[in-house]
């Protein structure tokens, strides 16, 4: 069949089930499904961003593509091709599919000394679907998800979509603040109320706030999760990509029997591979195995991957990556020191993508949002970060797509806005 007979084929179809009356799709979407709850990733990474345009994006939290190495993955993706590509391009894959899980495994312990056997690891399709077959295997719908507040909107919606009742928990400078945690599980114990299943946590350079949880808290957090038998998805999609101050250990090192341990290379390499992973005990990477029911990530992409991998000197890539973000991380909080003292707080990463700003309490944040795109800047509000109300006098900056002279002027385009909206 042509596609202009496909064409006239689909069309015909439509005209049939339109005259089917009473249908209603809507009527068979699964019960309890809370599909308004948190912002998915898609909401933002779906939206067409052009450096050249007069909008300077603020928001988006996204890797620049100007580093990308595009030429790298073409040579990685021509001798993928090239040498094992009608079995890459196979069901069941070639030889990259081995090839990717040792690398992510060689990576890790190299980098930052996480210790992980074969079975301890399954790949993803990004953190994100991590996140999903997490709550596929642990949770039944009322069980409860534990953030620290704000958090990561991604993770607000994928627990929530799997029926989880989430609560969250203040943070200050040294990350969650884990007393007012372990209060709250103490009072639950007392009253033989239910406990959470799952604690999430981005402890490195925290999205969207920018913190990292000191050793102390980290400790603190797993003794909890020892004690009330929880366990800890830590999200470490920006763990890689720490300018200064000590690189922590994470919190799977610290305690591998409590922990479901994430990570990805939207961040360093590019999110369009849609690859991350899983490293948690062997029992339960074999549950996750098992509800990945589309099987294993695409035999292609790890085999372009492989190659890309084993033709560079990572190291060297990371810390190319790490100049030019810390430059841009530099420029921004220069530019808040200097011009924003009088009007607002924020937070000084260490790494990451993101500062967040405590504006004053009387901002009106709709009309900052209403007056952004004549201002020619954007921010991601404060309220997409938190399960309940809350973050209104916030917003999260991104430093992470533009260069640093792009950024100053970012700012200088906040500064007014931020005045503007002043009563
Ligand atoms: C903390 C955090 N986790 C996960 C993700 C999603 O990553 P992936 O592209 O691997 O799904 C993001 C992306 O913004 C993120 O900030």
């Amino acid at each position: 069949m042509s596609v202009s007979e496909m064409k006239s084929s689909s069309s015909h179809n439509s005209l049939l089930s339109g005259s089917t009356l009473d249908f209603q799709l809507s009527n068979l979407f699964a019960s309890g499904l809370d599909f308004a709850r948190g912002i998915a990733a898609s909401d933002f990474t779906s939206l067409p961003v052009n450096k050249d345009a007069q909008m300077i994006a603020l928001g988006f939290g996204l890797p620049d593509p100007e580093l990308f190495s595009i030429d790298d993955l073409r040579d990685a993706a021509d001798k993928a091709l090239r040498t094992d590509g009608l079995r890459a391009l196979q069901y069941g894959g070639g030889s990259g599919m081995a090839q990717l899980p040792e690398w992510i495994r060689t990576i890790q312990a190299a980098r930052r000394q996480i210790p992980c056997q074969p079975g301890e690891l399954v790949l993803t399709h990004g953190s994100s679907q991590a996140m999903d077959l997490i709550a596929r295997v642990f949770l039944n719908p009322g069980d409860e998800v534990w953030f620290e507040r704000p958090t990561y909107f991604g993770a607000i919606k994928i627990f929530g979509l799997r029926g989880a009742v989430e609560r969250d928990f203040p943070m200050d400078e040294d990350g969650l603040i884990v007393d007012a945690v372990q209060e709250e599980l103490a009072r639950r114990r007392r009253n033989g109320e239910p406990l959470p299943k799952l604690f999430y946590t981005i402890p490195n350079y925290q999205n969207p706030s920018g913190r990292s949880m000191t050793l102390a808290r980290r400790q603190q957090l797993i003794h909890l999760a020892q004690q009330y038998h929880f366990l800890i998805v830590e999200d470490d999609a920006y763990g890689d990509l720490g300018f200064d101050g000590e690189m922590l250990p994470t919190l799977r090192q610290l305690c591998p029997s409590h922990v479901l341990y994430l990570n990805t290379f939207s961040k360093t390499i590019a999110p369009g591979f849609r690859v991350g992973w899983i490293m948690a005990p062997a029992e339960a990477v074999a549950k996750i195995r098992e509800v990945k029911a589309e099987g294993a990530n695409g035999g292609f992409v790890q085999e372009v991957l492989s190659r890309f991998l084993e033709s560079i000197d990572y190291e060297a890539h990371i810390a190319h990556l790490k100049t030019h973000y810390q430059s841009r991380r530099d420029a921004m909080l220069e530019a808040l020191e200097r011009d924003f003292r009088a009007l607002c707080e924020w937070t000084k990463p260490s790494g990451g993508f993101f500062v967040w700003l405590t504006l004053p309490s009387t901002t009106r944040l709709s009309q900052m949002m209403a007056f952004s795109e004549k201002m020619g800047v954007s921010f991601v509000p404060g309220t997409a970060f938190y399960v309940g109300d809350g973050g209104q006098n916030h917003i999260r900056l991104s430093f992470s797509l533009y260069p640093p002279e792009a950024i100053t002027e970012g700012m200088k385009r906040l500064k007014q806005l931020i005045e503007s909206v002043q009563p």
